[in-house]
């Protein structure tokens, strides 16, 4: 009923530009909801508070605590037996390489352009990334470059679910078996997205999640790991607590080098808040989503990348086609954010042009492996990446979605940049 009424307007408003103004002042007047992210619920408040006046701040002391809670809600939410709460998604990344032995010289394969913080997380284990190179129909992991870097120093591959887009497990899940590789699924941007049924970040040997900025589900920062791997559950909560292993056995003896991975109990009660309801959330968005899709089918040069249902939607990606367009992406990039469009450009830029990668500082922290390779790697161009980076990917921020109003008013304003365009 809401879609049609929505569709009503956006025919109504195309063909009398004026009532949109009056319908703007009406907005104004009866304060539509324009929607908010982070989402606050007002619950954060009383939780907070509650464990402000209790004595557990930290997770390591007291009963009851909050992140155990949270833990337990996570695991049910994704579908994995076992949760483990950190403190960020790049710490998850880190303690998990070190659960699953991976060791210095050993080689973790992931998309080229992604954030920065994939590369950094795994350098940090003292393991080492290799970028593939993506596919122009995903703008995620290409089959082809994954197998055509694999070698007896890859130990796992990283599938990123970018922003919200659920990664082809089956494809990841069958390269995996071929090559006797670990699957660490990065949802960091896709909490509660699908991929045939099933929530990301289950399907790996571990999963892992971000509740830092611009994440689906926002603490101001944390994180979560998941597993069906009961020992690698149990190696990841020592690991947590600088590899102390009193709580599983007793005794003071650390054999493992590892890190302080802790989340607050203060930002686990406000995480559990921020997930009860969470899936009617995205059914909102998804909803929104849907009536933005319906009008761009009508518009010349813009395509939807993924699926447009069970996706966290941290973005929506788009593929542009500049000569359908009749515009550059970088003048569409300018008009868009001129008119206060939140737009990004798909994916990160590929990660090897960053000074750190190009002028050769990896170096000074890889010192293991077949380092030729690495160097091969890092200097390479990877065409798709770059091509979606520069031409033909774009992404729309979520708060575009977030009611009907910011739709519409999304709809209205790249309707009037089009018609200028000649
Ligand atoms: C895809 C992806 N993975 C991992 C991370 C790291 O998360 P955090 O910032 O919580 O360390 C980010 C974050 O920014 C990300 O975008």
């Amino acid at each position: 009923m809401i879609n049609r009424l929505v569709q009503f307007l956006l025919f109504y408003f195309k063909k009398f530009p004026r009532a949109y103004y009056t319908y703007r002042a009406a907005k104004k007047m009866l304060f539509f909801d324009e929607g908010v992210y982070p989402r606050m619920l007002n619950s954060e408040e009383i939780a907070v508070k509650e464990v402000l006046y209790s004595k557990g701040w930290n997770m390591c002391y007291g009963s009851n605590l909050k992140h155990e809670e949270l833990e337990e809600k996570f695991a049910e939410y994704i579908g994995s037996k076992y949760a483990i709460a950190v403190n960020t998604g790049g710490m998850a990344i880190q303690m998990s390489l070190r659960a699953l032995g991976l060791k210095p010289g050993d080689e973790v394969i992931h998309q080229v352009d992604t954030c920065v913080a994939n590369a950094f997380s795994i350098l940090n284990a003292q393991v080492t990334p290799i970028f593939a190179d993506i596919s122009l129909d995903t703008f995620l992991l290409s089959e082809e470059s994954i197998e055509s870097l694999i070698t007896d120093r890859t130990k796992a591959i990283m599938p990123i679910h970018m922003w919200g887009n659920a990664e082809n497990m089956d494809m990841i899940g069958a390269l995996a078996k071929k090559h006797k590789l670990f699957i660490l699924e990065d949802a960091c941007l896709s909490l509660g997205s699908v991929w045939n049924g099933k929530k990301v970040g289950s399907f790996g040997d571990v999963g892992f999640f971000s509740f830092g900025c611009l994440k689906p589900l926002q603490t101001g920062e944390g994180g979560m790991i998941v597993t069906n791997n009961e020992a690698v559950a149990r190696e990841l909560r020592t690991i947590r607590n600088y590899g102390d292993r009193y709580k599983e056995y007793g005794t003071r003896d650390q054999n493992v080098l590892s890190w302080n991975g802790r989340i607050s109990e203060i930002l686990a009660a406000i995480a559990l808040e921020q997930l009860r309801g969470y899936d009617q959330f995205l059914k909102k968005i998804e909803k929104n989503i849907f009536t933005f899709t319906a009008y761009l089918d009508s518009v010349k040069g813009f395509s939807v990348i993924g699926a447009k249902n069970n996706n966290a939607y941290s973005q929506l990606v788009l593929k542009i086609d500049e000569c359908g367009l009749g515009m550059k992406k970088i003048k569409l990039f300018e008009l868009f954010q001129k008119n206060n469009i939140a737009v990004w450009h798909a994916n990160f830029e590929p990660i090897n042009r960053l000074s750190f990668f190009k002028d050769n500082t990896w170096k000074d922290w890889v010192h293991k492996g077949d380092l030729d390779k690495v160097c091969k790697n890092y200097s390479g161009s990877f065409v798709n990446s770059e091509h979606v980076y520069g031409h033909i990917g774009i992404g729309l921020g979520r708060r575009h979605f977030l009611s009907e109003h910011n739709v519409l008013n999304l709809i209205k304003t790249i309707d009037e940049i089009l018609k200028k365009r000649v």
